[in-house]
């Protein structure tokens, strides 16, 4: 097993071998962060944003290839009208700046979810912005931001696509397996995520990654995400250098 030391500074020495190339991050607890505060829950999201730059920037610094954010999901159309309309603002706010840092660090972005339902200028938005860096694709190195996302919403486009090809002879049906699933979600573009964060101190899948996420390892942690740091993120990492992945195996 790899030995972790800190340095004389208390900086935390991570394996550079043993980076997790996918990282996914459920980005939750911005309304309590917010409430402890007496602000609104948008000041939340608003700062949620600032952190999603910091660690993004902090995880390719570290060689992480592949960073999934959760910033939407389908279940979250349940919220106050207000509050929804407010986090897709937000977005337009923020998706440019984000982007650039992207573009700067030749990481393209994609967006996972479903754009029926989201504003048109906002889809409009997340187009030009795919394309903006669609170059970098080559790199493999992603940015995905997960918008109007859910697991089983992803699984029920897939199945469809499948049934399909399969109904006009495109394929059979033995041809169906797991690489052809895992090549029909918004994710065919990655590996899975070897590493799944959820801040916040909820301990809950909620409806993400479903299926990408069937061998990741996972880590909570009780911080609410505006005040996720680079250091937690090192923590986080560490505490997968730590984990002896199995695979099934022994
Ligand atoms: C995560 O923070 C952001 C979104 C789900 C959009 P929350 O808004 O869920 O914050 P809490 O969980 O209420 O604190
Ligand atoms: C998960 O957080 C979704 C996002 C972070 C975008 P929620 O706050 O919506 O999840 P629950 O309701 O606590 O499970
Ligand atoms: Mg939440």
């Amino acid at each position: 097993m790899f030995l972790w030391k800190k340095t004389k500074k208390n900086q935390i020495r991570l394996d550079p071998n043993n980076i997790p190339c996918h990282i996914a991050i459920i980005m939750d607890g911005n309304g309590r962060w917010a409430k402890k505060r007496g602000l609104p829950r948008t000041a939340g999201h608003g700062a949620g944003a600032d952190t999603l730059v910091k660690i993004a920037r902090h995880a390719y610094d570290l060689g992480v290839k592949c960073l999934t954010v959760y910033a939407f999901s389908t279940e979250n159309w349940k919220r106050p009208q207000e509050e929804v309309s407010n986090l897709m603002n937000l977005c337009m706010k923020r998706l440019p700046q984000i982007v650039d840092l992207m573009e700067h660090r030749k990481v393209a972005v994609r967006f996972l979810g479903d754009r029926s339902r989201l504003p048109a200028p906002l889809v409009k938005m997340m187009e030009d912005e795919e394309a903006r860096t669609a170059e970098y694709s080559k790199t493999g190195c992603f940015l995905n931001i997960a918008l109007n996302y859910g697991g089983r919403d992803e699984l029920i486009f897939a199945v469809r696509e499948i049934a399909k090809k399969v109904q006009q002879n495109e394929i059979s049906l033995e041809a169906v397996n797991e690489e052809l699933i895992s090549a029909h979600l918004y994710t065919a573009h990655c590996p899975d995520p070897d590493l799944v964060l959820r801040p916040s101190g909820e301990i809950r899948i909620s409806n993400f990654l479903l299926w990408q996420s069937a061998y990741s390892e996972f880590y909570y942690d009780n911080i609410l995400w505006p005040d996720f740091s680079e250091k937690d993120l090192e923590r986080a990492i560490l505490t997968y250098q730590g984990r002896n992945r199995r695979f099934g195996g022994v």
